[in-house]
């Protein structure tokens, strides 16, 4: 049974704390809940907004439409053998409580990805990462109800068609059709670290470690994460405000030619990506604050509510640095965040 929730305030259900209220919330716990709430839709002919854990999400303003809170649970072994296991999670269920599931029964894959806020559900929207490791290198399907016709559909890893913080589902015709219900993630028995990002190395040196496990990389991103990234529970942010620029190779020649110092990645054939965060950086912002609207001190790429800044405040500062790294560096900043605006 789908349970109703009117005039809600939604502080209390995204990171960034800005005001906001729902006019209906519906709150799902299984795929029955979902396929009941997209009869629901259908009936009214409405469109509808899914919301898991709100970690990446900026509301501007009140929400009319009504909005699906995912809190589908579950975590089952679907099959296994001598090397690796195929594990589904209900999309409710909390991405670092999974995280920690796995790390539990040694099985290996996610400990790079330990502590990134938000729920399972969300995962393959923008095919999360950190530290070296993206969802799309365990992930094996997902459930999906397709809330104009309450179908159920399987997608495979190349049905999503993972970027850089990027899938279908984040782009039409797919945006906001599905409501994600289940994912299937392939974590392997035997270790297989990934240590090549720089600062876990660095972490795993300073924390004595000896001889590498799954724990110890997951609590070394942990531990590097805290250093730097802002708890939510304290000062709202939904974590990189922005993308990391990819600019073609022709583009780069130009910009490091004036920038040498400026960290840079490959990102492909041809590509090159760059850090927003030392972008903005350079700019002067990080530490920047007009009301309670504020660039992060510790990581520029973050913007913050001190407490009482609205959506709208977050958003215009958000345009004010996109358009002075513009001038100053001739490179364009797209925002990572989810921006609802009705
Ligand atoms: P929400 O914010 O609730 O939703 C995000 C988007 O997904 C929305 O468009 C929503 O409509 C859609 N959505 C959510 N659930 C479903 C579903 N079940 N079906 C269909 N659509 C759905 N991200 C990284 O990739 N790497 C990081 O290192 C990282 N660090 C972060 C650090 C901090 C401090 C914070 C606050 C955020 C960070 N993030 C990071 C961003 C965020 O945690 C992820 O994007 C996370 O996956 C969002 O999960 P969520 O459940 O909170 O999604
Ligand atoms: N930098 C600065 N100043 C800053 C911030 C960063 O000079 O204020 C420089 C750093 O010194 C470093 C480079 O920029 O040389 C990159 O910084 P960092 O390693 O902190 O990572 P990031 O590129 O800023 C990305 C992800 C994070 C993820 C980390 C670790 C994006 C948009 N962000 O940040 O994801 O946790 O790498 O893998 O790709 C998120 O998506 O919300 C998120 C936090």
């Amino acid at each position: 049974m789908i349970e109703f929730r009117h005039d809600v305030d939604l502080r209390s259900l995204h990171t960034f704390g800005t005001p906001a209220r729902a006019r209906t919330v519906i709150e799902l716990h299984s795929q029955d809940d979902a396929a009941e709430a997209a009869d629901w839709l259908r009936a009214r002919g409405t469109s509808s907004l899914v919301l898991g854990g709100g970690s990446n999400v900026l509301f501007r303003k009140n929400v009319d439409t009504p909005i699906l809170l995912n809190r589908i649970k579950g975590i089952e072994v679907v099959s296994e053998d001598a090397s690796s296991v195929e594990v589904a999670a209900g999309a409710g269920e909390n991405w670092h409580g999974f995280v920690e599931h796995c790390i539990g029964h040694d099985w290996c894959g996610v400990e790079n990805l330990a502590l990134i806020p938000g729920n399972v559900g969300a995962g393959p929207m923008q095919n999360i990462g950190a530290y070296g490791v993206e969802l799309k290198s365990v992930f094996e399907s997902l459930d999906a109800v397709e809330l104009a016709t309450g179908e159920v559909h399987r997608f495979s890893r190349s049905d999503c068609r993972f970027g850089y913080r990027e899938s279908i589902f984040k782009k039409p015709p797919h945006k906001g059709r599905y409501l994600i219900t289940r994912v299937n993630f392939r974590l392997k028995k035997v270790p297989d670290f990934n240590t090549s990002y720089g600062a876990i190395e660095d972490q795993l040196e300073m924390m004595g470690v000896r001889e590498l496990s799954i724990r110890a990389i997951a609590d070394a991103v942990i531990h590097i994460r805290r250093s730097k990234l802002p708890d939510p529970r304290e000062i709202g942010n939904a974590g990189s405000f922005f993308k990391n620029p990819v600019i073609d190779e022709d583009a780069f020649r130009r910009f490091h030619a004036e920038h040498p110092l400026a960290p840079h990645y490959p990102a492909g054939e041809g590509y090159v990506k760059l850090a927003a965060g030392w972008l903005i950086d350079q700019a002067g912002w990080k530490g920047f604050r007009e009301g309670d609207a504020g660039v992060h001190n510790r990581q520029a790429l973050v913007l913050v509510n001190y407490g009482k800044a609205h959506g709208n405040e977050v958003y215009s500062l958000s345009e004010r640095i996109q358009q002075d790294v513009e001038a100053k560096f001739g490179v364009q900043l797209e925002r990572e965040v989810n921006v609802i605006e009705a």
